[in-house]
């Protein structure tokens, strides 16, 4: 997390009167790495680029199953043209907060956050957000901001062109995430107080990066029908914990259309569920792979079938991996002790990741 973007924005911005408060005071801002999420790659990041460097050649980077866009970010630092997808609805939109290139009014969206930052809770009314989650993934007051913000940037979306508006819910959308009363993500949320847990509203730092970015929300086999890059990066999920109930409040959040919610953890109804956390999930990685038009073909992988828990048991098998990849060109494999963010659940005594790069024939 920097600290200094908004103090960045007083020093080169002029500043209303409005918003000579805010300015006056550094407030912490939020980096891409800076989220709670399964299989995360933050970590493993200077792991994975030192391979990359040393086996590939290219221009184009394409993050197809890029869920923070982490990896991406890494990417856009060395190469000319990033291409990122995810099914998910949140990470579509921060992706666009974060990596799209159009350009935005700094001062706009600082006025923005001076207002969202001197709200308070009491006066303001319940969406069905905060009727639906206040009390449980957050308390009242927090919940009822989060929904007003949320409804506010809906109602003034005319104000603000697609960078702006997505540099808005996208820090809404970590901000959000940054207090939920959950171990980090939404398939329940604690019983305990959770009162002290204020609401802040955190601007993102949207990446700076001259290149061209081109942003999906597909289903990576579907994408692979068009997609040409010269690295194809791949970090599927491997077991059946589906990321679309997993991160349902947040994809509610995003959607922002009152869905009809079910069962104690509140979960929206099924959307965008994955092949890769089925049994069909080793058909789906042979489809893909046949299909991807690519120089180099990078996958993540883990050894999560080790595991006691069922729904973190890997649906495809590390020599499955080998040989789909092996069929299609020179494959070679990096394998590195790892220990990751998994919400507390299941206990991986060893756990491996591994890394296999294929230069395609
Ligand atoms: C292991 S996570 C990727 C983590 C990412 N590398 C990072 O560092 O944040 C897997 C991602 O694949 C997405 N996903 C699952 N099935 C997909 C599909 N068929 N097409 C596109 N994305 C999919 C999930 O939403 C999730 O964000």
């Amino acid at each position: 997390m920097s600290s200094n973007a908004l103090l960045s924005l007083s020093k080169t911005n002029k500043v209303s009167e409005q918003n000579k408060f805010v300015a006056a005071q550094p407030m912490p801002t939020i980096d891409i790495e800076n989220r709670r999420y399964i299989g995360s790659k933050a970590k493993l990041l200077d792991w994975i680029f030192d391979h990359i460097k040393k086996e590939c050649k290219g221009n184009s980077f394409a993050d197809i199953f890029a869920g923070t866009g982490v990896v991406s970010a890494r990417a856009a630092r060395s190469f000319n043209k990033i291409i990122l997808n995810d099914i998910l609805h949140s990470n579509f939109a921060s992706y666009q907060g974060f990596f799209a290139q159009e350009k935005y009014d700094r001062e706009k969206i600082f006025n923005f956050v001076a207002h969202y930052n001197s709200l308070d809770a009491k006066d303001i009314k319940h969406t069905f957000f905060s009727k639906a989650f206040g009390g449980k993934y957050f308390n009242v007051p927090a919940a009822k901001l989060i929904g007003y913000i949320r409804e506010d940037l809906n109602k003034r979306k005319s104000e603000l062109n697609n960078k702006e508006y997505h540099i808005l819910l996208t820090s809404l959308l970590y901000s959000a995430d940054k207090i939920a009363n959950t171990v980090g993500h939404y398939e329940a949320y604690f019983k305990k107080s959770i009162s002290d847990r204020k609401f802040i509203f955190r601007l993102i730092e949207p990446l700076i990066k001259a290149g061209r970015v081109s942003i999906h929300r597909e289903d990576a086999n579907e994408l692979a029908k068009s997609l040409k890059a010269d690295i194809v990066y791949i970090d599927p999920p491997y077991n059946s914990r589906q990321y679309s109930r997993f991160y349902h409040v947040l994809e509610t959040l995003a959607l922002w259309d009152n869905p009809k919610l079910f069962g104690v953890a509140l979960k929206r109804p099924e959307e965008n569920m994955s092949e890769y956390c089925r049994n069909n999930a080793v058909n789906a990685f042979a489809d893909l792979i046949g299909k991807l038009n690519a120089k180099y073909i990078v996958v993540s992988y883990n050894n999560t079938y080790n595991s006691k828990s069922s729904s973190s048991r890997n649906k495809i098998e590390l020599e499955d991996i080998k040989s789909i990849l092996t069929s299609k060109g020179k494959t070679k494999i990096f394998k590195k002790s790892h220990q990751f963010f998994n919400a507390g659940k299941t206990d991986f005594n060893d756990h491996q990741e591994w890394l296999f790069i294929t230069e395609v024939l």
